[in-house]
């Protein structure tokens, strides 16, 4: 059986790209399916629950307390992540996918693009964070990415995601930074963006 609790919801469209749905803390794997179908129509949606559990919010890996990330369990769940996904493309049939994940769920993204590049076919990031100080030396090269930032984020300071900028940039990724006028919550321009963006050839 596969590693997390997941949804999975079949392609209708074979020319869309698979998306790994990763939810902010406190989701589950519901919680992005109806923005995964928005934001490309007909793709395959993979949207595993996190398996951390921080006062019975769901997250993808530990953290000390709010924007201090416990390192060495982020590395251990980027790669329990990656490994799912390997396996998941075995059972479902499936593309690399492109990962959409949202705050806690764009940090686990980001994780597995820096430890395992080669699982993710690209990836659209909301409200990321670095996820690792002193990430290994990936290889994205190729690899498109849409980091989308608020400006007035209090979660993420914008020094915070320029650095996260910087070290995909520095991995070769094809990096699409944009800082939007909003907070941590998502907007109608994120929408926009990353719809516009899934539609584009990876
Ligand atoms: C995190 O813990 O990954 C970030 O602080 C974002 C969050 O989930 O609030």
């Amino acid at each position: 059986a596969l590693s997390f609790v997941h949804r999975f919801e079949p392609a209708t469209d074979a020319g869309a790209p698979p998306l790994l749905l990763l939810h902010g803390t406190g989701g589950d794997e519901n919680d992005l399916i109806q923005l995964g179908r928005m934001l490309s129509p007909g793709s395959a949606l993979l949207s595993p629950r996190g398996k951390v559990l921080e006062g019975g919010a769901p997250r993808f890996f530990r953290r000390l307390r709010e924007g201090v990330f416990d390192e060495e369990d982020v590395r251990f769940r980027a790669a329990e992540l990656a490994n799912f996904v390997t396996e998941a493309r075995k059972v479902y049939d499936l593309a690399a996918p492109v990962a959409v994940g949202f705050s806690n769920g764009a940090n686990i993204a980001a994780a597995m693009l820096l430890t395992r590049p080669e699982v993710l076919a690209g990836a659209v990031l909301l409200r990321a964070m670095v996820p690792l100080a002193a990430p290994p030396a990936a290889d994205l090269k190729g690899r498109g990415v849409l980091l989308l930032s608020g400006g007035m984020d209090p979660i993420v300071p914008e020094e915070n995601a320029e650095r996260l900028a910087a070290q995909l940039r520095a991995a070769g990724a094809r990096l699409d930074h944009r800082t939007l006028p909003v907070g941590h919550g998502l907007s109608q321009a994120d929408i926009g963006l990353a719809r516009q963006w899934l539609a584009a050839p990876q």
